[in-house]
């Protein structure tokens, strides 16, 4: 039998890990008013209990496809606090994913969200990366039905590598995930990031540092 203050330690430290990112609420739940110009800290302030009702934590419209015609060939779907002011201080949200042929989700990073994802039509190859020093690509080829994570930070991509169509579903430790897309970001920041820093960050020409900066 483990000492009881160690047990209570223990939990007490688990507890502490579990809320390091988003903290359990102190009330049922705190629908987002999104009408108040009130500072925010970690989140949105709370709509009056009373005034709230089934539509603040209800969404229509995941089983409808995106439009997959961009550059990229996808089309991300989120249920994120923005659709859903109900999950203010919840920790959750929601996307679907549509990917048309070849289409990609592009290498990117979710600042404050872990993703577990399923694939629900066609076949994807997906895929992490993992910090310095390996930096080590873990990935997968994935059916329909099957299951992947990507942890909280690192980047990660999607790739429809079937012949149809195919879309995922994902769900997501934060109810406001945040997306930093690496190469928007790297290439195409308003004010744009020095050339000179791109050009000897990723050993290019200026030449073409000015081409990928035009794209993005
Ligand atoms: C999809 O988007 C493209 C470009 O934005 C548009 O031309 C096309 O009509 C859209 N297709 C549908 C089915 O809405």
């Amino acid at each position: 039998m483990a000492h009881p203050i160690l047990v209570l330690c223990l939990l007490a430290f688990s507890c502490i890990l579990a809320t390091a990112f988003e903290s359990s609420p102190l009330q049922d739940f705190c629908v987002a008013d999104t009408s108040t110009n009130a500072v925010h800290v970690n989140g949105l302030p709370c709509l009056d209990s009373k005034l709230t009702n089934a539509n603040n934590f209800y969404f229509s419209g995941l089983h409808i496809a995106g439009n997959t015609s961009s550059s990229v060939g996808s089309k991300v779907s989120p249920v994120a606090i923005a659709q859903i002011p109900g999950l203010n201080t919840l920790g959750i949200s929601l996307a679907r994913i549509d990917y048309a042929p070849r289409g990609v989700v592009p290498p990117h990073t979710h600042p404050r969200a872990s993703e577990i994802l399923t694939v629900l039509k066609g076949k994807l190859y997906v895929g992490f990366v993992t910090s310095i020093p390996e930096s080590r690509l873990i990935s997968k080829v994935l059916q329909k039905g099957d299951v992947f994570v990507f942890p909280i930070g690192l980047p990660h991509f999607q790739q429809n590598v079937g012949n149809g169509n195919a879309a995922s579903l994902s769900a997501l430790t934060s109810q406001n995930p945040g997306v930093i897309i690496i190469a928007n970001a790297v290439f195409g920041s308003h004010p744009p990031i020095a050339e000179d820093v791109l050009s000897k960050s990723f050993q290019l020409d200026k030449s073409v540092v000015s081409r990928l900066q035009t794209q993005f």
